[in-house]
């Protein structure tokens, strides 16, 4: 049965955020249409993310150069750990559902912090003489985004650093089965923000029957 993630990254209530709605609507009915699957929900902004610093870089030399993990300090340890958690949690995984807020022009730094984590030789991909080479295979990504304008199409199209970049990032690591819902245009019209928000509910609850 597969093993699917859920990442969020937004710091407000559900109930105040357009993508996090479009999200619980999915994963709620991918649950009743996948029974015997495994959910696991990844909120970025209450789990640990260890930002890429000083710490994790030396400490990373060392084990390159054959250090011993136990020899590293407290904070490297416990920052190199969680690090290889969270890609080994990533790995682990079949199906990848992200929801972002598109923020200026892109997304949220704690997805940053998390892209970081999963993109790390040997592990989601591999260097070789032809170039590299992604190690994710056979899996498939949703990826729901709620922006105030619209960037989908139309002349703020070039623009979007947001899903064009995930779609090329998961391509680099193999995914190439990427889809994306996206809620969008509502700060343009926000007396039509409902409206606009039923229509990509109703795509959500179709998406869930098929993904
Ligand atoms: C810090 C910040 C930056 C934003 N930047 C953009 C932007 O570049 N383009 C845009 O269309 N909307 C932008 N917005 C509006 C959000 O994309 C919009 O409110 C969207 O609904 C946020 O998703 P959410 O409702 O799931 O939180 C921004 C909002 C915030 C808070």
């Amino acid at each position: 049965m597969p093993n699917v993630l859920y990442v969020t990254a937004n710091p407000k209530p559900e109930s105040q955020s357009l993508s996090l709605r479009i999200g619980r609507e999915f994963i709620e009915n991918y649950k009743k249409n996948n029974p015997g699957d495994t959910l696991t929900e990844l909120d970025l902004y209450r789990d640990s993310i260890p930002l890429l610093d000083a710490d994790v870089f030396q400490g990373w030399g060392i084990l390159q150069k054959g250090g011993d993990f136990n020899g590293l300090s407290p904070q490297q340890q416990a920052k190199i750990g969680r690090l290889t958690q969270i890609v080994d949690q990533f790995v682990a995984h079949d199906k990848y559902i992200f929801v972002t807020p598109m923020w200026n022009f892109g997304f949220p730094p704690m997805i940053k912090a998390y892209v970081d984590a999963i993109v790390i030789a040997g592990k989601t991909f591999i260097f070789t003489d032809n170039g590299s080479v992604g190690l994710l295979k056979n899996k498939k990504m949703l990826h729901i985004i709620a922006s105030g304008g619209t960037f989908s199409e139309g002349p703020l199209m070039h623009l979007d650093f947001n899903d064009r970049y995930f779609r090329e990032l998961v391509g680099f690591l193999g995914i190439t089965d990427y889809d994306r819902l996206w809620v969008e245009g509502a700060a343009k019209y926000p007396e039509k923000t409902e409206e606009i928000l039923a229509v990509v509910l109703e795509e959500a609850r179709v998406k869930a029957l098929t993904f």
